[in-house]
């Protein structure tokens, strides 16, 4: 059963899109299957330079099927211009399916996350905005809308008109703003659901048809395992399971169809938003200079919401811990490249707590920001990696780093990425 799980293994970005575009002429189907436009996935293939936030980064394959999983909250108007705009690419969107079960972020909920935000004052999540946690807390709520109800306007009108009215008492009220006016709301909802029409449908007898016939099938994760509701750095994290726990609930495979857990990790460590870093570099830093890689298209900037990451050493406590929370047994390493300049790189082996060497990060946010990282020094290669496609033919120092990140995360490498382009890959061991 070669169904392969492949999540981000840190706190987003990793560059879990650019793997799956890669992988995908490799499986006969991916699943997105959690998260919403909070997402940003870079591809850089034959097509151009994408940012995706709600097409499954396989699309650009011509054979394989895409599943936009019930997992994933979807924003209508966010997902039809992403459509259009990779149509007007040559990009073919036949093979894009999107699980009537998938739940709707509407207008309410972004109004919502904005002003949770402002209302947090210095203690905001940094949020990217986009109505995700709001959306999810709906659909839990039991108040949620699901692509299925675009379809059928007596069911919409129907479900969103008391949920209208409640959320217009919480705006107005509450937060003192204007009403979401509901006729309106209604008719542009309707409307999105004729432009998604041809996509939206019951996935659940293409999924099980593929794994009845044993077809490679990838599941792609959007945020990453330390922005999981229950085991990241709550309350600093995403509404929803990004790990592989949360890839078989949002994508309809049951827990033991899933063969492996690829997860990817950057060879350092960034974080966009609030919440704790513990090897956190300064802005001053000059290794921070170098991992920011200013100037380039692959620049340490957000995808979504251009906001620059915060950059630092690679956690082995944090990686190691995301292994064992998820079952990663094969890595995906990525931006190898962009340590090539460095002389000395660091990594983050333990947290000392006052007198005591810990070695798995503290639950509560109160003591993760207390803890003070033990670091262990490699030396650097200071060669250019990116033309480089035969892991035996990097160079040695780079060969070590690698075995060491392994080691300490404790899974094998399947696949380093030294450069942002589909071809920068280098093969090490296959999933499928
Ligand atoms: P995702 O959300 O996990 O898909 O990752 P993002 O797309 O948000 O961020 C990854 C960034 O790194 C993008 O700008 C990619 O183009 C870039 N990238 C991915 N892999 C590599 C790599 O191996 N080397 C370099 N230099 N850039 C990479
Ligand atoms: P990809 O799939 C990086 C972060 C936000 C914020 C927190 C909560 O591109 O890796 P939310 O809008 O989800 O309520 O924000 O989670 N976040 C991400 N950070 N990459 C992402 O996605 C993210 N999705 C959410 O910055 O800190
Ligand atoms: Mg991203």
């Amino acid at each position: 059963m070669p169904l392969v799980a492949l999540i981000g293994g840190q706190w987003g970005d990793e560059g879990k899109g650019r793997i799956v575009d890669w992988m995908a002429s490799r499986a006969a189907m991916v699943i997105r299957y959690g998260g919403g436009n909070n997402a940003g996935h870079t591809v850089v293939n034959k097509f151009g330079t994408f940012k995706l936030h709600l097409v499954p980064s396989g699309i650009f394959d011509p054979t394989t099927m895409n599943i936009i999983g019930h997992g994933v909250v979807i924003d209508p108007k966010v997902l039809i211009e992403e459509l259009d705009m990779l149509r007007e690419h040559g990009v073919d969107l036949s093979r894009l399916y999107i699980s009537d079960r998938a739940h709707i972020i509407m207008p309410y909920h972004i109004i919502q996350d904005r002003l949770q935000e402002r209302d947090r004052g210095d203690n905001k999540i940094g949020t990217t905005g986009r109505g995700i946690g709001p959306a999810y807390a709906d659909k839990m709520s039991r108040i949620g809308i699901r692509a299925g109800d675009l379809l059928d306007q007596e069911t919409l009108l129907s479900r969103l008109k008391p949920v209208v009215e409640e959320k217009n008492q919480i705006l107005t009220r509450l937060y003192g703003v204007k009403a979401v006016p509901m006729t309106e709301t209604f008719l542009a909802y309707v409307r999105y659901g004729v432009r998604l029409m041809e996509h939206i449908t019951n996935v659940h007898s293409m999924v099980q048809r593929e794994l009845a016939r044993d077809s490679a099938i990838l599941l792609e994760g959007a945020q990453g395992a330390l922005l999981d509701v229950d085991y990241g750095t709550y309350p600093y994290v995403t509404s929803s399971p990004p790990g592989a726990a949360g890839a078989a609930q949002g994508s309809g495979v049951g827990p033991s169809r899933i063969r492996s857990v690829m997860g990817v990790f950057k060879a350092y460590s960034t974080r966009v938003g609030e919440g704790p870093f513990p090897t956190e570099l300064s802005d001053e830093d000059p290794n921070a200079e170098v991992l920011r890689q200013s100037g380039t298209p692959w620049a340490e900037v957000g995808a979504t919401t251009g906001r620059p990451r915060r950059l630092g050493w690679f956690d082995a406590v944090m990686a190691r811990y995301s292994a064992e929370v998820n079952g990663i047994d094969i890595l995906a390493i990525t931006k190898l490249d962009v340590l090539d300049t460095l002389p000395t790189i660091k990594i983050c082996i333990a947290y000392r707590m006052g007198d005591e060497l810990i070695d798995t990060p503290p639950s509560s946010v109160a003591n993760l920001v207390k803890i003070e990282p033990v670091y262990e020094e490699m030396p650097g290669w200071l060669t250019p990696t990116t033309g480089i496609r035969d892991f035996y033919r990097l160079p040695m120092q780079a060969q070590a780093y690698l075995a060491r990140l392994c080691e300490l995360i404790g899974a094998r490498l399947g696949i380093v990425s030294v450069g942002p382009e589909r071809d920068h890959t280098i093969l090490v061991n296959d999933v499928f």
